[in-house]
């Protein structure tokens, strides 16, 4: 099992039990943590927006261009800044910590 720390813009802490080959989305889904991902997870949206937090975003594999792209229309963008349907957890990520950001556009681009 995978440890996953969710934080709120209110600074309040969700952890939840994930599986290697989940996806952040996935695990959000299941435990209802506020991520939308209104398009499940094929890069046409930026609402499971999520910033990682140090020093876990340097231990993930780098983002794609399809994937930058969406996070540039993401709100409340970071440096740390990733598609949460795009993480997929492994056991090196157990103890992982995402921040989720202040707020999301609900709109599905093109
Ligand atoms: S769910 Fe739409 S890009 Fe991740």
């Amino acid at each position: 099992m995978i440890t996953v720390h969710f934080i709120s813009p209110k600074g309040e802490r969700q952890t939840v039990d994930a599986k290697p080959g989940d996806s952040v989305l996935d695990v959000a889904n299941r435990h209802d943590i506020d991520i939308e991902g209104a398009c499940e997870g094929s890069m046409a949206c930026s609402t499971c927006h999520v910033i990682v937090l140090d020093p876990w975003f340097d231990k993930l594999p780098d983002s794609r261009e399809e994937e930058d792209d969406m996070l540039d229309l993401a709100f409340d963008l970071q440096e740390t800044s990733r598609l949460g349907c795009q993480i997929n957890l492994t056991e090196e990520l157990d103890g992982i910590e995402f921040q989720l950001p202040r707020n999301t556009r609900n709109l599905l681009i093109g």
